[in-house]
């Protein structure tokens, strides 16, 4: 195995010593990079994960152009419902579509139990390839959707222009037995696959819950945090740091510090400081800029991320990301910028 050039972002995960606060940002292969929609131009989204060589390519475009300290492999939440059955759609502007949504507890019979490494091992390729092409430059994250936000999508249908959150709260609150049946089946999907992510390369893997806020407090423990529970227990890995971002789910931080995750990701409502406060240093923290930051001149930029630095405090356990995914209009000179500022301004820290 080759040795990491950077390893910020592991030791970071670990609370362990760092000379300066690591960053990476969700969604950083994706369509604010020009380069990146060269590729997009020439075949469709699918297609693009599908292909090993393209999917490691665009992997590794942030760590090249705006010098992030770690890569994520490029792919997407939606493939686990596509390899259990369903049928996928990327539908240029409007999003994902997964048709005939699960409805009931025969639509959730007819799903496949999934054996990664022939459903997805296109994902696994390109793992193992963005893992040899970056030779050791930095780490490689890979990711799955939690159990509840994928079976969001496969209930609602997709994010459609509706209101994503009544379909599926008809479900939960109609049929709670067949939901956790489905959240139970996913659930072993997940592990399998993130399972599999790290055997093939993965450095670390993070949970993505971003329909986590639609639940009450109490409702997010029973169908979205104790499956992320299970995917935790389950997962075969040795060192690999796990990381859970949920977003809007700010009541329930104490429960999810303690879900058996290294890292917590956190949105941009929340103050790092405060959190830590209150939840201790048993976990890193991950965030949490406001993604519409990167929007503003550089000035701004410089001003917010050194609030969220000041936030977070002189402490091990930070890794600088934005509170939700990069948006697809943001100038790569701006994002850019931000790990240039967090770079230089984060030594202060530490
Ligand atoms: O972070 C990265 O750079 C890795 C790539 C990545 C993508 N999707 C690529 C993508 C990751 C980590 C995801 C995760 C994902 N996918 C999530 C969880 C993170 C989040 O943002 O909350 C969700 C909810 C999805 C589902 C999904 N995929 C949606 C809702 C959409 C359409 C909305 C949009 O941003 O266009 C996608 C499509 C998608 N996934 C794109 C990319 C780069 C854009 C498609 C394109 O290039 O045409």
């Amino acid at each position: 195995m080759t040795k990491l050039k950077n390893d910020l972002f592991l030791r970071a995960c670990k609370r362990k010593k760092v000379e300066r606060t690591p960053i990476w940002i969700m969604r950083q292969a994706g369509r604010y990079l020009p380069e990146y929609r060269a590729v997009r131009k020439k075949v469709d989204f699918l297609t693009m994960c599908k292909t090993p060589e393209l999917a490691a390519e665009v992997t590794i475009q942030p760590v090249d152009i705006i010098g992030v300290d770690a890569a994520i492999i490029f792919s997407d939440i939606l493939v686990i419902p596509e390899a259990m059955g369903m049928k996928l759609e990327m539908i240029e502007s409007k999003g994902p579509k997964l048709y005939n949504p699960i409805r009931s507890i025969s639509d959730i019979n007819r799903l496949r139990k999934i054996d990664p490494s022939k459903d997805l091992k296109y994902v696994l390729d390109a793992v193992s390839l963005a893992k040899k092409e970056l030779s050791g430059r930095v780490p490689l994250i890979g990711f799955a959707g939690s159990p509840w936000t994928l079976m969001t999508y496969m209930v609602e249908g997709g994010g459609s222009s509706r209101q994503v959150g009544t379909e599926i709260k008809k479900f939960i609150y109609n049929d709670p037995k067949s939901a956790h049946v489905l959240l139970d089946k996913i659930a072993d999907a997940v592990a399998e696959y993130l399972s599999a992510k790290i055997e093939a390369g993965a450095d670390a893997v993070q949970i993505f819950d971003t329909w986590g806020g639609l639940l009450s407090p109490a409702d997010f423990e029973e169908f979205s945090l104790r499956y992320i529970e299970k995917i935790i227990s389950q997962i075969k890995r040795k060192d690999e740091p796990v990381i859970v971002f949920a977003k809007g789910v700010h009541y329930k931080l104490n429960k999810l510090a303690n879900c058996g995750a290294d890292v917590i990701g956190l949105d941009w409502t929340m103050e790092l400081g405060k959190v830590r406060s209150k939840i201790g240093n048993k976990v890193s923290l991950q965030g949490n800029l406001d993604p519409t930051v990167l929007y503003g001149n550089e000035e701004k930029i410089r001003n917010e991320a050194v609030k969220v630095l000041k936030s977070f405090g002189k402490n091990n356990g930070h890794i600088f990301n934005l509170g939700h995914g990069i948006l697809p209009d943001v100038k790569p000179e701006n994002a850019k910028f931000l790990v240039d500022v967090v770079k230089e301004e984060s030594k202060k820290f530490h």
